[in-house]
């Protein structure tokens, strides 16, 4: 991860970044934003004309060169930042890391009064659009080493820096998780990676319970067992409890955990199948996210459910038809062995509901196509009875920079849920697939209906190229917005 250091004044940089502001009107020109920091000789007189000179606007992540052979610094790069606030900010940063990539270290001057927001923004981006995933990517590593940060008062940013910094670590492990192929990443895999990463937090009060098939068995974990039942690769489930003392609010978290989806018995066609190595990313976040709670002590109980299992097809899987019997004693009819993430999840909130007894349930989910067919590539479907709470979380996902739209969970459509074989049918075919799949969650949340959060991110999981913060693979989702949110939580 790129190194960020706060610094008082420039280290005789090779390459010095200038940010640029809009001009205060639509027609007034940009200009260098004003700053007390100390330029080289120079360097401020040459920004005023460069402004004009580059055509530069101002506009958030544009970026412009200028070579100064013979000359220290070698290299003025004028950095749009807009009007400076942390959304701009996190562009400027990540549009910086992609346009100094062969750079080893650059030195980016901050403007005068910038708020430790906006340093949170600009450290974000620049360290989650530098992430690159290790194993399948090609091409050189780029050389940007470091990024140094020159604010006149260093110690009011630390705080913001070392926010960022956790938030985006976090985040690059959930894609890391996510981006690996699954000849790799089975649920004992994905299991003993959390327990790693619990080592590396190194913090008291974190503790992690892996359950594995027997004591799923000997639980009544019905629908985990049967999704898993056909791989040869038994399923897991993962427990993390952040449990800081005097810690007010109890949530839990539960993250869809498949570590590959052929659909099962219903089996998925070639297209839809290639990227199912992704359908635990719910799993990687909700984790990411804890790990990063506890990083930053945040005061607030969180126990993370992950449900671990690989959708295959052999003779043991299970079949449409069956019935499966969640914990806790609630069975459902399953005509389609690809609606898996639910019979997962159920067991899991059925188990939280019981036993962990928490004030509020939230969960991230991979958990249908028809997320993308709603609301295209970048946007959650987010499901809650309680507009308290949704309006909360959608505000932590909008200041994070992601994006979720709520979503209707119709009493009409409750009647599509009933089975003749068991209590409830878990893939009724009458569309609105990811509401469906939303209600269907909703009958196993007990009293904690209505203070349950559901999010279906299969979408925005996945990013098809290099943009702004993103970069082509799993994007994180999910990790910086609960972040933002539980840090509001007391
Ligand atoms: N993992 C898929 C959903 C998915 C699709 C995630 C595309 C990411 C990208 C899920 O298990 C699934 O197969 N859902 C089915 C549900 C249907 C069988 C009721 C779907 O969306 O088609
Ligand atoms: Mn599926
Ligand atoms: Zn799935």
């Amino acid at each position: 991860m790129l190194a960020i250091r706060l610094l008082v004044e420039p280290e005789r940089p090779d390459t010095l970044v200038l940010p640029v502001r809009p001009g205060p009107a639509d027609d007034a020109p940009a200009r260098p934003a004003p700053t007390d920091v100390a330029l080289p000789d120079g360097v401020a007189e040459e920004a005023v004309a460069l402004v004009p000179a580059t055509r530069s606007t101002g506009r958030p992540g544009e970026v412009h060169a200028q070579l100064r052979p013979g000359r220290e610094p070698g290299r003025l790069l004028l950095l749009g930042v807009g009007e400076g606030d942390e959304a701009a900010w996190r562009t400027a940063g990540a549009a910086l890391a992609r346009a100094a990539r062969d750079e080893t270290r650059v030195t980016l001057v901050m403007p005068t009064g910038v708020a430790p927001a906006a340093v949170r923004g600009l450290v974000e981006g620049l360290l989650l659009a530098s992430y690159r995933f290790r194993l399948t990517d090609a091409g050189a590593a780029p050389a940007l080493a470091g990024v140094d940060v020159v604010v006149a008062d260093p110690d009011a940013h630390a705080g913001a820096v070392e926010t960022a910094r956790t938030t985006a670590r976090m985040t690059r492990l959930a894609r890391d998780l996510t981006n690996t192929p699954s000849s790799v990443k089975n649920p004992e895999w994905f299991a003993g990676q959390v327990a790693a990463n619990v080592a590396a937090v190194d913090v008291p009060d974190l503790h992690l319970r892996v359950r594995g098939p027997e004591e799923l068995a000997e639980e009544g974990f019905g629908g985990i067992l049967a999704v898993g039942g056909g791989s040869a690769c038994a399923p897991r489930l993962v427990e993390l409890d952040w449990r800081p003392a005097g810690a007010r609010t109890h949530v839990v978290l539960v993250g869809k955990g498949i570590t590959f989806d052929t659909g099962g018995i219903s089996i998925k066609p070639v297209p839809a199948m290639k990227l199912m190595r992704k359908d635990m990313a719910g799993a990687a976040a909700v984790v990411a996210a804890t790990l990063g709670a506890a990083a930053l002590r945040l005061p607030v109980r969180i126990t993370t459910l992950a449900p671990l299992a690989e959708n295959m097809l052999s003779g043991s899987a299970f079949r449409p038809g069956d019935v499966v019997r969640h914990y806790g004693g609630t069975t459902s009819e399953t005509t389609n062995s690809d609606a898996e993430g639910r019979l997962v999840l159920a067991d899991a909130f059925a188990y939280a509901v019981a036993e962990l007894k928490p004030d509020l349930l939230v969960d991230l989910a991979t958990l249908t196509g028809a997320n993308a067919v709603a609301l295209g590539k970048r946007t959650g479907a987010l499901y809650s009875e309680n507009d308290g709470l949704a309006a909360d979380v959608l505000a932590a996902v909008a200041a994070a920079g992601e994006a979720a739209w709520r979503m209707p969970l119709p009493a009409d459509y409750v009647e599509h849920l009933g089975s003749d074989l068991a209590d409830l049918h878990s893939s009724p075919d009458r569309g609105a697939g990811s509401v469906m799949a939303a209600l269907f969650l909703r009958e196993f949340t007990g009293d904690l209906r209505d203070r349950w959060l559901h999010v279906d991110m299969s979408a925005p999981s996945w990013a098809e190229g290099d943009d702004a913060e993103l970069t082509k693979g799993a994007t994180g989702w999910g990790v910086r917005s609960l972040l933002r949110w539980l840090g509001t939580l007391g």
